[in-house]
């Protein structure tokens, strides 16, 4: 379906604004009290390095910038391999723009977006009902406050299951296998899960082999990492390991 209006969507930007004028406002702050102590000019310094970077790093980000996160939406649809037909869930939809993208492209399918929208991202509920709206794919999509660690929804309820850089920001648990497992619970037997996340954080996800190895022992029947972290539309600043660094995709069926 196409656009039936002139608003523009808002996707947002994985770098939320604060990372910018808090440390900005910090050095600052420092800067002038520099002054009397000049020893707080190294303070200064530092603080103000870092709002530059996070500054850089979302205009990096930016559809606005150099659009690094539609490269990134556009490299886990590219790994899709499905029919077309029937539910589709996504994990931590932030502003919907994988949901409303996989929307349009299974206008067949149903999509169900959930996310906990906590303070310190700049998406809610309501910008994703307002973007789908704006998109023309409001009757193919809901949305839905609910925590990744617990999904609202019965076993092997969704044929095709998606999660884009969610895992690895959910408090709480601290060994993220344990949310790849509960994504895993709601894919149908024969369903295709494909979830992009930061998988090379070996504290957070444990050895790659390791964790393949898990997984198959659940009873999936197909997964297989593809490194996405070298591809060249990720610029040298983001491969901070907390940024863009360690990024690939799990893909497979149940
Ligand atoms: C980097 S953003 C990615 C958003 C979206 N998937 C995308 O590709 O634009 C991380 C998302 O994880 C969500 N999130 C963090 N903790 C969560 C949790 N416990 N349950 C569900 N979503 C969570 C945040 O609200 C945020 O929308």
């Amino acid at each position: 379906m196409k656009r039936t209006t002139t608003e523009i969507p808002n996707y947002g930007n994985w770098v939320n604004i604060k990372f910018i004028y808090i440390p900005g406002l910090i050095g600052l702050t420092f800067l002038i009290l520099a002054f009397f102590v000049p020893i707080l000019a190294i303070l200064a310094g530092l603080f103000l390095l870092l709002a530059a970077y996070f500054a850089y790093a979302r205009h990096l980000f930016a559809p606005q910038g150099k659009n690094v996160q539609g490269k990134i939406w556009a490299k886990l649809l590219d790994h899709l391999d499905w029919d077309g037909n029937g539910k589709i869930l996504d994990i931590g939809c932030g502003s919907a723009a994988l949901a409303i993208a996989l929307a349009k492209k299974y206008p067949q399918a149903s999509v169900t977006g959930i996310d906990d929208w906590g303070k310190g991202w700049e998406y809610s509920h309501s910008i994703c009902e307002r973007n789908a709206r704006i998109e023309g794919v409001e009757p193919q999509v809901t949305f839905q406050k609910a925590s990744a660690s617990r999904i609202p929804f019965p076993d092997d309820s969704f044929d095709l299951v998606v999660s884009n850089l969610v895992f690895h920001e959910v408090a709480g648990t601290i060994d993220k296998r344990e949310l790849l497992r509960e994504a895993l619970r709601v894919v149908k037997k024969g369903g295709t899960f494909t979830f992009q996340d930061l998988f090379l954080i070996e504290p957070m996800f444990g050895k790659m082999d390791a964790l393949l190895e898990v997984v198959r022992s659940w009873g999936i029947s197909r997964v297989e990492f593809i490194e996405t972290r070298n591809e060249p539309f990720i610029p040298t600043a983001l491969k901070l390991p907390f940024m863009a660094g360690t990024i690939g995709i799990l893909v497979g069926v149940k």
